[in-house]
């Protein structure tokens, strides 16, 4: 990627990798549409810093850039976020650049000394509001733990109005388009809301007030595009963090035989008729991304899983675990399946949703394939929902 300045003669620099292909993240997080390590260059009257690296298979690109600029001294290298796809090249930065220094957050410095081993010397640390002065541009280090990390922080630049966020409101999206505006932002930045900054939904809002107070005519994140129109983002963020749920049920399932299917379909269509939107996944078949961006407004999430070795399914396990890590606001959550002749399944599933603040409907459990009786029982479940979110005032009707 060609180094690009982010607006004309601001000095401001943009000098990270696309990476087109990159397909998982984490060995976990599905990329449909790749990703980016953003670094920026920040160049002053008398110093010139590096907003974060890169990820260690792109450090060439970030060396290529900055030649192409011929940047040939970096006072200092500023470290938001101690996690490798930002830091990852900063050995290589710091060797390349001897008289760099490394500015950080005491938190952050720790973290960076652990996974990177990186020397004490070529650290200097930080605190809040702390300022570090490049001619003509002054970077204002604000910190913003648990976005989500807890060493997280940003800088803020007050002559050109310019905040850098780091992982927050950012989107694994590779686009070509330096500025964002492409149809696919905002899906890709709900995406990755839901995936990485959704479990810490407390501190989103506490930092989201931080940025708003500043007012910045530009918003940097470290993944995806830039926000040259930050209120896009910026309401987008409101939405998703906000109490407010929509009148929604999510229903992951998977099915062996069949059994499960069938009672899926049904609750589907019962849902349906009600008025109740469904967004239904297959959970063999499912990427998580989308079911995690599902999460983020449902005011129901209903599990569907078939006994299996006496429990549920490991996939229906695998999904139940991950709503309740990522803490989505789902005010209800219910199970629905089948067994032959015995088993957990329901109390096993029940108790992977501990962290979920919500009200359990009584579940709906079919021995073999399901019956009229199981049906109906089916139809209730669907009147408690239609119920619950008619008479919750945080349910957008
Ligand atoms: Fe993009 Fe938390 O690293």
């Amino acid at each position: 990627m060609a180094a690009r300045e982010l607006k004309p003669n601001s000095g401001l620099f943009a000098v990270g990798a696309i990476d087109w292909d990159r397909r998982l993240f984490d060995e976990l997080i599905p990329l449909p549409d790749g990703t980016t390590y953003n670094s920026y260059l920040v160049k002053g009257r008398d110093k010139t810093a590096l907003l974060d690296t890169v990820d260690p298979a792109k450090t060439q690109v970030l060396f290529d850039n900055l030649r192409e600029l011929k940047v040939d001294r970096i006072d200092y290298v500023i470290a938001h976020h101690g996690e490798q796809d930002h830091s990852g090249s900063l050995p290589a930065v710091l060797s390349a650049f001897p008289m760099a220094k490394l500015v950080t957050n005491a938190k952050c410095k720790e973290i960076l000394k652990d996974l990177l081993l990186i020397p004490e010397e070529r650290f200097v640390t930080v605190a809040d509001h702390e300022t570090l002065p490049l001619g003509g541009k002054t970077l204002e280090f604000i910190l913003a733990p648990w976005v989500h990390w807890p060493e997280t922080m940003f800088t803020w630049i007050k002559e050109d109005g310019v905040l850098f966020t780091c992982d927050f409101l950012g989107s694994h999206l590779a686009s070509s388009e330096l500025l964002a505006g492409d149809a696919r932002i905002y899906t890709s930045n709900k995406r990755y809301y839901a995936e990485i900054m959704m479990p810490f939904r407390t501190s989103v809002r506490q930092h989201l007030e931080k940025v708003r107070a500043l007012a910045p005519q530009m918003i940097c994140p470290s993944h995806g595009p830039v926000f040259d129109k930050p209120a896009l983002i910026l309401d987008a963020y409101r939405d998703w963090s906000s109490e407010q749920v929509k009148n929604e049920v999510v229903v992951p399932y998977v099915s062996m035989h069949g059994s499960t299917a069938a009672m899926a379909a049904h609750l589907i269509e019962a849902l349906m008729k009600r008025g109740v939107a469904v967004k239904p996944f297959d959970l063999p078949k499912t990427d998580v991304g989308e079911l995690a961006m599902a999460l983020v407004d449902a005011a129901t999430v209903v599990i569907g899983s078939p006994t299996v070795l006496a429990g549920p399914h490991p996939a229906a396990v695998y999904a139940a675990y991950l709503a309740n890590a990522l803490r989505p606001k789902t005010r209800y959550v219910s199970l629905f399946g089948s067994y032959s002749w015995g088993g957990k399944m329901v109390e096993t599933l029940s108790g992977l949703v501990a962290n979920l603040k919500v009200e359990v409907i009584p579940p709906v459990v079919a021995k073999g394939f399901p019956k009229p009786a199981d049906f109906a029982a089916l139809d209730k479940l669907a009147d408690q929902i239609l119920e619950k979110h008619q008479t919750n005032t945080e349910v957008i009707k």
